[in-house]
């Protein structure tokens, strides 16, 4: 018994990220796909997914898991720690499965050199009408996905201190 380090990512972020937290800890680190195979020798993850339309990637797969499982969920994603639709999306796919689990976020990243032309366009959109709001605190990122330009929020520096979704 002990914690295994899951992450589900498409493009990378999550993984470096799950990589470092790994490392740093001296844990193991799987992909999510090796889930099935590994989870009943650990009573606790730390399941680091990357945040696609306000859906965490894997979550199908995690809640195959025992329900007893203590879960520390962290999504990575360009929104801000308070993006409320965000938590909300989060919380509504997991928080009736697991009674103990904790939700945290780190930013991570849009290189528009790795995406296909289909994740561009869908990228743009969603970045035109996430920047139409000047209050939200990831406004500029936004923005700058908008007009094309790459944007790598990713700070191992914030793995010490995961900042919380709550
Ligand atoms: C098509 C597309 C949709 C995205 N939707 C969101 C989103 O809804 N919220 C968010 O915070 N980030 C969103 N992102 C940004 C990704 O979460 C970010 O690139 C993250 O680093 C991806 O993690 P991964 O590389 O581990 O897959 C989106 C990115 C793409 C390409």
């Amino acid at each position: 018994m002990g914690t295994l380090v899951v992450y589900a990512s498409k493009h990378g972020t999550s993984k470096l990220y799950a990589e470092h937290f790994a490392k740093k800890g001296g844990l193991e680190v799987i992909d999510y796909k090796q889930l099935k195979k590994h989870v009943e020798d650990y009573d606790s993850l730390v399941f680091f997914g990357g945040v696609y339309f306000n859906k965490a990637t894997g979550v199908k797969e995690l809640l195959k898991v025992p329900k007893e499982t203590a879960i520390t969920f962290v999504s990575v994603g360009i929104s801000g720690y308070d993006d409320i639709s965000l938590k909300r999306s989060l919380k509504s796919q997991l928080n009736g499965y697991f009674p103990n689990i904790q939700f945290y976020h780190l930013r991570g990243m849009v290189d528009k050199k790795q995406l296909t032309s289909i994740e561009r366009l869908i990228v743009h959109l969603v970045a035109r009408s996430k920047s139409k709001d000047p209050n939200d605190p990831a406004h500029t990122d936004f923005e700058k996905i908008f007009h094309n330009e790459t944007v790598d929020l990713r700070d191992m520096g914030k793995l010490d201190f995961v900042q919380s979704l709550q």
